[in-house]
This record gives C-alpha cells, sequence and structure tokens, in this order.
C-alpha cells in the first residue's frame, strides 16, 4: 500500500498534466474542419492513446471527459472500497499511456476451488473471485480493516495481467451473430466456442470483454471494474464486495450507495469506447502468409478475410445512463482487425489457470488479439494472460490443446519463415 499511495501522488502530477495536454487536444480537435473520413485503425497520424478519427464535437468533449475520470484516483469520500485492488483505472492500464496494459507490478490476483460435486467455486464467500489487498484503513482514522489475503481453502490462484484498451469501442460494437458464425469446426483441430453471458439488462449476448470472454459489452465491464477494483458502486454493479466476505464496519465507507449514480462509470466507458487502435507498423509479406499457411489464422483471425470482423452499422453510445443515445459514425461499419476470433479456445494444461467463468473452462481462453503487440513488446510488457512469457518463442510454447498442430506446423518453418512470422505480427 506504501508503494501504491507513493505512486498515487506521482499519477496526480501526471493527471494534471494530461489534463492540460487533452485540453489543447480538444480544442484543436474542435476547431479543425472534419476534412477527411479515415478508416478506424488505418489513419497513421493516430498517436497512441488518442480517440478514433471522426468524432464530433460531442464525442470529443465526452472522450476528454471520460479521460479525466478514467485517469483519477478514488477517495474514500468518492466511495472508494471499503476494499480495492488499485485506487484508478489508469493504475493498472497504463503502459505506455493510460487505456493501456497492466505491468506484472499491477498483476490480478483471482482465487477459488473445485467444490466436492467438480463445479468451480468462485469462494465469494470468503471474498473471492478478485484479491483486493487495499483497504480504507489507510483513508478513514477510525476504520479498522485488513486487506484481503487468499484464504486458506484456495486451491486455485491465478495471475491476470491487464490487457491494453485500444480500440476496444470496436470489439463492443462487433454483432454477437459475426462471433457466432466463426465458431464453427476450422479444420486443424480448432473450434472455438462462444461464452455464453448475460448483459447489464438480463439479455443473453455473446462475450466479448475479459480474457475469457466472460463479459457481454464494454458499459458492463467497466461498471464492474469500477466496483470489483476500486469498490466505486453503481447502478450495473450496486453492491459492495464484501472484505474476505465478511460485513465491513460502517465506519469504512464514506460515501452513500451507489457510491456513483451512473454519471462517472459512463463517463469511463466513453473514454474506453472512444480509443483508437494502434496503426499497425511496416508490413512483412513473407511472414503474413506464413501466418496463414501454418493456421495461426484459424484463432487469430486477419483483416480482410471473409471471417474477418465489422462493426454493426448503426454503433449506438448512451451518452447518459438510461438516457439520450448517438448513433456514433465514427464506430459504425468499421473494420476491426483485432487478429481474434473473441472465441473460447482450450490451449491445455500447460496454459490453463482453473479458473471457470461461465462456459469457459479453467483451460480455455479468449484469443488475445494481436493489434497492439507492437506496444507490449517494445514496452516489455509480457505475454499471455499472466504476462509470464517475455517474448512471442515462449507464448508459442505455451499454445497447447487446440492450438498444437498448427505450433508444429509453425516448428516445421524454416528458421527464416519462423522469424519472418514473428517479425509480421510483432509490427501489429
Ligand atoms: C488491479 C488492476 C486493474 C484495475 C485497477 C483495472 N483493471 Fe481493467 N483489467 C484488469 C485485468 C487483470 C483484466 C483482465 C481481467 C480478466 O479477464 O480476468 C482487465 C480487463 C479490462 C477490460 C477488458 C479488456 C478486454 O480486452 O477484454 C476492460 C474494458 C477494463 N479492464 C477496463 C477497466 C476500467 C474501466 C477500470 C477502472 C474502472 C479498470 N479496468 C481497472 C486489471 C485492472
Ligand atoms: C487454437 C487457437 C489459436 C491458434 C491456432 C493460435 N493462437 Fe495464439 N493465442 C490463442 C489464445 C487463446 C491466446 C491467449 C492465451 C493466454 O492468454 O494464455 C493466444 C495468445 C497469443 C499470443 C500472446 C498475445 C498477448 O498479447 O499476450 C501470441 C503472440 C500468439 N498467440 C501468437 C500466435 C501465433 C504466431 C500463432 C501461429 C503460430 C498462434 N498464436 C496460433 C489462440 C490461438
Amino acid at each position: 500500500m506504501k508503494n501504491c499511495l507513493r505512486l498515487a501522488s506521482l499519477r496526480s502530477v501526471g493527471v494534471v498534466l494530461a489534463l492540460v495536454g487533452l485540453m489543447t487536444v480538444g480544442f484543436w480537435v474542435l476547431v479543425q474542419p472534419a476534412s477527411h473520413v479515415a478508416k478506424a485503425g488505418t489513419d497513421a497520424t493516430t498517436a497512441l492513446g488518442d480517440p478514433l478519427p471522426n468524432l464530433t464535437a460531442l464525442e470529443t468533449q465526452m472522450f476528454g471527459q471520460g479521460a479525466l475520470t478514467f485517469g483519477k484516483d478514488w477517495d474514500a469520500l468518492g466511495g472508494l472500497g471499503p476494499v480495492f485492488t488499485q485506487l484508478g483505472c489508469q493504475m493498472c492500464h497504463a503502459t505506455p499511456v493510460n487505456g493501456g496494459a497492466g505491468t506484472a507490478a499491477t498483476i490480478s490476483t483471482l482465487f477459488g476451488k473445485i467444490n466436492t460435486d467438480g463445479s468451480f467455486n468462485p469462494l465469494t464467500n470468503e471474498g473471492g473471485i478478485v484479491l483486493q489487498p487495499g483497504t480504507n484503513q489507510h483513508f478513514i482514522a477510525n476504520c479498522k480493516l485488513k486487506g484481503e489475503v487468499v484464504p486458506p481453502d484456495a486451491t486455485i490462484v491465478a495471475k491476470h495481467q491487464a490487457p491494453p484498451l485500444f480500440g476496444a469501442g470496436l470489439i463492443d460494437n462487433i454483432p454477437d451473430s459475426q462471433i457466432l458464425a466463426n465458431a464453427v469446426d476450422k479444420g486443424l483441430g480448432i473450434r472455438g466456442v462462444a461464452n455464453q453471458v448475460t448483459d447489464e439488462n438480463g439479455n443473453p449476448r455473446v462475450g466479448h470483454f475479459g480474457l475469457k470472454a466472460q463479459a457481454a459489452d464494454l458499459l458492463q465491464f467497466s461498471a464492474l471494474a469500477m466496483q470489483h477494483e476500486m469498490g466505486i458502486t453503481n447502478p450495473i454493479s450496486p453492491n459492495e464486495d464484501l472484505p474476505q466476505g465478511k460485513p465491513f464496519p460502517p465506519a469504512c465507507s464514506k460515501d452513500t450507495e451507489p457510491n456513483d449514480n451512473g454519471t462517472q462509470m459512463v463517463a469511463i466507458y466513453h473514454f474506453v469506447v472512444y480509443l483508437a487502435p494502434n496503426p499497425p507498423g511496416l508490413p512483412n509479406a513473407n511472414g503474413q502468409a506464413k501466418f496463414i499457411s501454418v493456421g495461426c489464422d484459424h484463432c487469430h483471425i486477419p483483416p480482410g478475410t471473409p471471417s474477418s470482423y465489422t462493426t454493426s452499422p448503426s454503433a449506438i453510445v448512451p451518452v447518459v445512463y438510461n438516457g439520450r443515445t448517438i448513433v456514433s459514425r465514427a464506430l459504425s461499419s468499421q473494420p476491426v482487425n483485432l487478429y481474434s476470433d473473441l472465441l473460447l479456445h482450450d490451449m491445455g494444461g500447460a496454459d490453463g489457470d482453473g479458473i471457470v467463468m461461465s462456459l469457459a473452462t479453467g483451460t480455455q481462453w479468449r484469443t488475445a488479439p494481436l493489434w497492439g503487440l507492437s506496444i507490449k513488446l517494445s514496452h516489455g510488457i509480457g505475454l499471455l494472460h499472466d504476462g509470464s512469457a517475455p517474448d512471442v518463442p515462449s507464448a508459442l510454447v505455451r499454445h497447447g490443446g487446440e492450438a498444437s498442430t498448427v505450433i508444429s506446423n509453425f516448428n516445421a518453418l524454416s528458421p527464416q519463415d519462423q522469424t519472418d512470422l514473428i517479425a509480421f505480427i510483432s509490427s501489429l
């Protein structure tokens, strides 16, 4: 916690600087005439952390406002706690800029156990599934509350690293039907499964977000993150997580419930929904061809193919919670060049973590999008769900299960072709 707090004050300086920068960018965007129409993610002038091209003035303002809420440190008066992982979204989604990936320093711990009947138990009654080590006793004088620890009966302990959020709004607007169309036998022993989840309105949906595609959409994930990471209850996720599953002393929670009436929840969502994907770097034609010939493309679907994804023709964005909505041109009918089918694949025991989320088993993962891989590699962010693979070859060693045949094909390539393939994905 000491480190976390020291980081917090350093970060506020960063936030002020970011604010000044944002206001400048926001102003610049407002005074520019909309001179050209570029496809999302293909505009080479988009810098990391920028919004999508072609936002309206209102959308630009929503993004800018959201960036401040995403980038702020919460405190007990604003609803933080009683327990939490970190003080704000930007603590874990920060590399190399806000909206980016997490690092080993901020990795999350999840825990659970297997019941006697073989089913998975997220140990909610002992504070699971996410470990929240931070507590308000550091902020409220008369609050005595220990941070959570992994309970002794947890037999499963897993590490999950925050994925980068660049382009998340495009992923959010991929229709379920397109994802389901890829949940078929692709050959080479590959058949992805769509995670079936419930959205914030109780409707059945295909999972889009989370390492196991356990959340339907971006508004829902943002609301769940506010509550499970910072303890900020909101209209979508209204109940405080109980520390270690036990009632907490009333002194440890300062704000009225829900802590947020939906205003800050929607603001955070606005930042994430409009974050542009990073433009890919220099192409490597041979590497790209080999990526397809060995079968990586069966799960990491490349752009411009019949099975790749495009956002819905009228992407709807709520301006306020449960109120006015707009159709976003910037998010509508856009190619989503994410190099993922968003389906669950069994990657084998060596990559499994034992955590079950809806239909996702302990060895299944959502295909990791490869867009943005260049950013991870150039900033030393480890690969795979737990960030434990330092480079592409180590990530491929952990591709077992359904990916086994494709990995054998990769291993049979000449050293030059392997190098080219790795160079190709490393530029994305
Ligand atoms: C303690 C670190 C931490 C904090 C703080 C945090 N996140 Fe995350 N975030 C994660 C991890 C870990 C995952 C992957 C979770 C999983 O699937 O198990 C994740 C996943 C996500 C995803 C899904 C991305 C995808 O590709 O599926 C979104 C969206 C997200 N976070 C938004 C937020 C927002 C918004 C906040 C603040 C309200 C936030 N996060 C705060 C660690 C964090
Ligand atoms: C059966 C589907 C499947 C195939 C085939 C496949 N992958 Fe993956 N890939 C995944 C899944 C699922 C993950 C996420 C695993 C995890 O997080 O533990 C992943 C993760 C990765 C990552 C790590 C990305 C990151 O940001 O952490 C890289 C790199 C990668 N794959 C490259 C490849 C390459 C190159 C090939 C072809 C040689 C390939 N994959 C074939 C499903 C597949």
